[in-house]
């Protein structure tokens, strides 16, 4: 096959910088790939606003079933956000054969072992490397580079709109409001930013990478969740007087004890690595037996960082199908036995 046809749901922030690299990287795609991409339609919530589009014979819907159930859609590319509706949406798109790429960590931590199921049953390919630390290849290196190795620990900034806050509260002493409005104006921010400052986000994130890491089951709700509200501008300035930065930390351990993940703001010595992990920049350690550690650091949000991994995972798709390889998802995490039958 030389052209798949994707339908893309979403078309905001990161929508665009999909279709802008799309644009932009079309012949070193194609070149790398075999294949053209076409975008036949696009869902949104609201047809009338302006946008742009990538050419003329993009169909622009409000109806989802007019991706999910259109025969000459190969790939459904998820950057619109939800949960239950999403997860209505995908479902029914995997059911009618197609491939999966999305960013939604909210679906993918609390639904993922459904969709990955669904997924196996049909033959498809889910692949969601922008759903934590947006452009920092991590889901990759733990699933691929450090594959090898038993992981025993992960810890790191994976929000990048608390983590600009920080940063501009200690460098320029902003209120926190208003550099909340100015990370939603850059697109840093989820639709409702409480998942953001409440550290829900990031807790997220953590499920995603401890299941993958460890290898084993892990619920969002035992994640140990403090985030950022409350926090002030003289507590970030006390805690620069004694030599610390505060940073929004997520820790994942997997002891004797069992796998435990925490989010907190947590104090770091003014010479920690991750203290100097700015702006909307995500940093995550991971310890393994025979590695070591190991730290990836990044632009953790925003338009075009995002979309490159979404557009990443598209290739991988794209792969997939020229070498006939459908259904030997690139990115296979050990979801919970219960919903994978097949596996017991
Ligand atoms: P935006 O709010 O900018 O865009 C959402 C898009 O989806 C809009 O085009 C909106 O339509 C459309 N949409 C939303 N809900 C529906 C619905 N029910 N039916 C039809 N269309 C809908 O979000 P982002 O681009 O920022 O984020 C998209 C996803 O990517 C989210 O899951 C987010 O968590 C994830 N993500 C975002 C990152 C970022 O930095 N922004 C980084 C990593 C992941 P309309 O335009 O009409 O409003
Ligand atoms: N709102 C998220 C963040 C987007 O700020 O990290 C990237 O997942």
């Amino acid at each position: 096959k030389n052209t798949i046809t994707v339908g893309l749901l979403g078309l905001g922030t990161v929508g665009s910088g999909v279709i802008e690299i799309l644009h932009d990287h079309k012949e070193r795609i194609q070149h790398r790939t075999g294949c053209e991409v076409t975008i036949k339609s696009v869902l949104v919530n609201n047809v009338e606003k302006p946008r742009e589009l990538p050419d003329d014979s993009t169909n622009l819907t409000d109806r989802y079933e007019d991706i999910t159930r259109d025969p000459e859609i190969d790939v459904v590319v998820e950057v619109m956000g939800g949960i239950d509706h999403t997860l209505t949406i995908l479902l029914e798109a995997i059911q009618h054969g197609k491939h999966v790429v999305t960013a939604n960590k909210d679906l993918i931590a609390q639904h993922g072992a459904e969709l990955f199921a669904a997924c196996q049953e049909s033959g498809s390919d889910l692949y969601y490397e922008a759903s934590v630390a947006a452009g920092v290849p991590i889901i990759r290196s733990i699933m691929d580079g450090l594959s090898s190795d038993r992981i025993t620990k992960m810890m790191g900034i994976v929000n990048g709109t608390t983590n600009y806050i920080m940063t501009k509260m200690s460098q320029d002493g902003a209120d926190f409001d208003s550099i909340l409005k100015e990370a939603q104006d850059l697109g840093f921010a989820e639709a409702d930013p409480t998942a953001d400052v409440d550290g829900l986000d990031a807790a997220r994130k953590m499920t995603i990478l401890s299941i993958l890491g460890f290898s084993m089951p892990f619920n969002l709700e035992d994640v140990e969740v403090k985030g950022i509200r409350g926090l002030s501008l003289s507590d970030i300035q006390y805690a620069e007087e004694l030599g610390y930065r505060i940073k929004l930390i997520g820790i994942a351990e997997n002891d004797v004890n069992g796998v435990s993940v925490s989010v907190e703001p947590t104090f770091l010595p003014a010479t920690h690595p991750l203290s100097s992990v700015n702006d909307e920049f995500n940093a995550v350690y991971v310890y393994g037996d025979a590695v070591g550690e190991t730290m990836f650091y990044g632009p953790g949000a925003g338009k075009l960082p995002t979309a490159t991994a979404v557009v990443s995972d598209l290739i991988a798709v794209l792969k997939n199908i020229r070498l006939g390889t459908t259904g030997t998802a690139y990115v296979q995490p050990q979801f919970p036995k219960q919903v994978m039958p097949k596996d017991q």
